[in-house]
């Protein structure tokens, strides 16, 4: 709490107050290592260190220009009294003074536009550095991560973090320079001209900090208060719209109107409670700057009646009075701001240290040509045939025909090191088999996929693909090996077109076309307004959930890898679309591995293999035929949600 109680009387929170609350909410607080995030920051200012050098000496001209040109307050009321009287006064002198004034006013002005513009430069160029990092460390993130991060908290780092940075990049710092250099420089001022009303002015500013201290440490829990209903607020409010519809489904607006009343009321509180201190304090520090002023108007007074001032340096004296106690309420506000934009920075710095995805594969994915005789080459061009290479330690080079093969052994994983989701399992899929994963809800299914293509590792066992075990793959390389049409879709901006050739950049308009016929959704694209090129916005909101569906199938039909793995991929789709994308399907799928993840009878009963999942451990495998003779868990499962026939 100690940073809040050195705020300055307007306790306003700093330039930019939290936002959006929720999970990236905090209340003022301390950054932990200051000195480590200051020189990071630097060093991403690096690039530009010739205009930071000409921003400091611009600073430092601009604040003593400003002190400079009070001082000569001085001369120039000193000649104009001995004006007072003279027929002819002699005003070369006097216009000298008042030119070198200009001058220096002049330099000063130039000082702080040259500052401003050299400053915007050096921030919005270190931001945008800055956020290029951090997107691209996001991009390397491992899937882990996601799991442990909320949206809203990522976000918030994009956002508001990289604001309150650039605000103090562009001004706090600044700010923070030319209030200590004015500082120091009307003190020496001051010291030059009276040390005696020097002093007096130091007696005072003591009196005005403990006010500060005192009102201000009382505003301070308030304060803080304050932030924390706020964001509690902000928070209600972002759940509320995204909810919307849960909201209205159970007509709960009148609960959640209550509700949000009583944090608003709470936030009402707490903000006039902030607001009164601060209110207080306000009119008091302008009172007691006041009493300074005049106390050191009458004393410097007394001091030119008998002699030992002249009435230009009691002139310039309290104009410096008055500009004294400015950089200090100044550097005390500022000083908040720049701790809250220090610990917004390390968020920053935390998520680009979080390590990235490791991907210690070597082995990579080339087109291959296969001779008669059955040896592989690599090749430059398509050839439709693809090879796993593996260079030896001793630069020899060896290639496997990719074919689909994939095993499992003996595979124990958990998403947290103590809890076990996959327990013991293993399984093979030969090439060109369709296998099908079935099994109550949190069984483990969709996390033997996350497997297969490493979106976690395996806590011990090991998966193999073609042979090899898929640690020793590059990951890009595994990744492009196979489609994988997720558990929920997502769909990108762009058009329809744009979606669908996600699934490879390369793809024609014609092969994206005879994507969506395999995957059957070509019918309903030739019915949207622009048919392929329609526009889809808001992660594809426009469309059913069906339609989004059909087009993630599509996605992975135009990639038309050797593995497919389908999770749920047809849970919304009616039966007859269903069939029809079957049958569609079945063509694409010749010759390829493929893994069904269904809840539906109809989608699994001709694989090759069906295994069933329970608590993580394979209980039963066959085909639809076998397990139904079985009459165990597979007979079970669908006799009790599906009538056969
Ligand atoms: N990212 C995650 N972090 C921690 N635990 C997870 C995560 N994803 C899944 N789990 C847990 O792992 C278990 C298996 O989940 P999985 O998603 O594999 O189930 P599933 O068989 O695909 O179920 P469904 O049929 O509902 O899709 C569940 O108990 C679930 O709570
Ligand atoms: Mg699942």
């Amino acid at each position: 709490m100690s940073e809040v109680k050195k705020q300055g009387p307007n306790m306003a929170p700093g330039p930019r107050g939290p936002r959006g609350g929720g999970p990236g909410f905090r209340s003022v607080e301390k950054p932990k290592d200051i000195k480590k995030t200051l020189r990071r920051l630097l060093n991403y200012m690096k690039d530009y260190r010739l205009q930071l050098v000409i921003v400091f000496v611009a600073l430092i001209l601009s604040s003593l220009a400003g002190v400079a040109g009070t001082y000569f307050l001085k001369p120039i009321i000193n000649g104009l009294v001995a004006f007072v009287g003279q027929d002819s006064p002699d005003l070369s002198g006097f216009i000298r003074t008042l030119l070198i004034m200009g001058i220096i006013y002049a330099v000063g002005a130039a000082a702080t536009f040259l500052y401003n513009r050299l400053m915007l430069n050096v921030s919005t160029g270190t931001m945008r550095k800055i956020r290029v990092d951090m997107f691209r460390h996001m991009q390397s993130l491992p899937i882990k991560y996601y799991d442990t991060h909320t949206h809203g908290e990522l976000m918030s780092r994009f956002t508001n973090d990289t604001d309150t940075l650039r605000e103090i990049l562009s001004r706090g710092l600044p700010h923070l320079v030319t209030s200590a250099v004015t500082l120091i420089g009307v003190f020496v001022m001051m010291l030059v001209i009276s040390p005696l009303l020097t002093a007096l002015i130091v007696i005072m500013l003591f009196i005005m900090l403990y006010a500060v201290r005192k009102i201000g440490g009382k505003s301070a829990s308030f304060f803080i208060r304050q932030q924390r209903d706020l964001g509690e607020v902000n928070g209600y409010i972002e759940e509320m719209i995204v909810g919307q519809k849960v909201v209205k489904v159970f007509s709960r607006e009148e609960k959640i109107i209550e509700d949000f009343e009583k944090l608003n009321e709470k936030l009402r509180k707490s903000g006039s409670g902030a607001h009164t201190f601060a209110g207080i304090l306000m009119p008091i520090m302008a009172n007691l700057s006041y009493v300074n002023y005049a106390l050191t108007a009458s004393i410097g007074a007394a001091m030119a009646i008998s002699g030992y001032l002249d009435i230009g340096s009691i002139a310039s004296f309290l104009q410096y009075t008055r500009t004294f106690s400015r950089p200090i309420t100044e550097m005390s506000q500022q000083f908040n701001t720049l701790l809250a934009a220090l610990a917004g920075a390390e968020r920053i710095f935390e998520m680009m240290d979080a390590p990235p995805e490791v991907d210690e594969g070597s082995v990579t994915l080339v087109n291959a040509e296969i001779a008669t005789d059955g040896t592989i080459s690599e090749s430059d061009r398509k050839t439709g045939k693809w090879a796993w290479k593996r260079v030896k330690p001793d630069g020899s080079v060896s290639y496997v025909r990719l074919r689909g093969d994939v095993r499992f052994e003996n595979v124990v994983f958990g998403y947290e090191e103590s809890k076990t989701v996959l327990n013991n399992v293993s399984f093979y899929a030969k090439p060109g088999q369709k296998i099908a994963l079935v099994g109550s809800t949190g069984a483990g299914k969709t996390t033997i996929t996350n497997l297969i293509n490493r979106f976690y590792d395996v806590q011990s066992g090991r998966i193999l693909y073609d042979g090899i075990d898929v640690r020793e793959i590059k990951k890009d390389d595994l990744r492009r090996s196979l489609a994988m049409v997720l558990q929920d879709t997502h769909l990108f901006t762009g058009t329809v077109r744009d979606n669908i050739r996600y699934g490879r950049l390369d793809a024609t308009d014609e092969e994206v076309e005879r994507a969506a016929k395999i995957a059957n959704a070509d019918f309903f694209i030739s019915h949207l307004p622009q048919g392929y090129d329609t526009m889809l916005t808001g992660d594809g909101a426009n469309l059913s959930q069906g339609q989004r569906q059909l087009l993630a199938i599509a996605r992975a039909a135009v990639a038309d890898p050797p593995v497919l793995i389908l999770d749920e991929a047809t849970s919304s789709i009616d039966t007859r679309t269903e069939a029809l994308i079957q049958s569609g399907m079945d063509k694409l799928m010749e010759g390829k591995t493929v893994f069904v993840i269904a809840h539906r009878l109809s989608t699994v009963r001709n694989a090759d293999a069906i295994m069933v999942i329970e608590n993580g451990e394979i209980i039963e495998r066959g085909d639809h035929d076998f397990l139904i003779e079985q009459r165990g868990k597979y007979y079970q499962l669908y006799t009790g949600m599906f009538e056969l026939e």
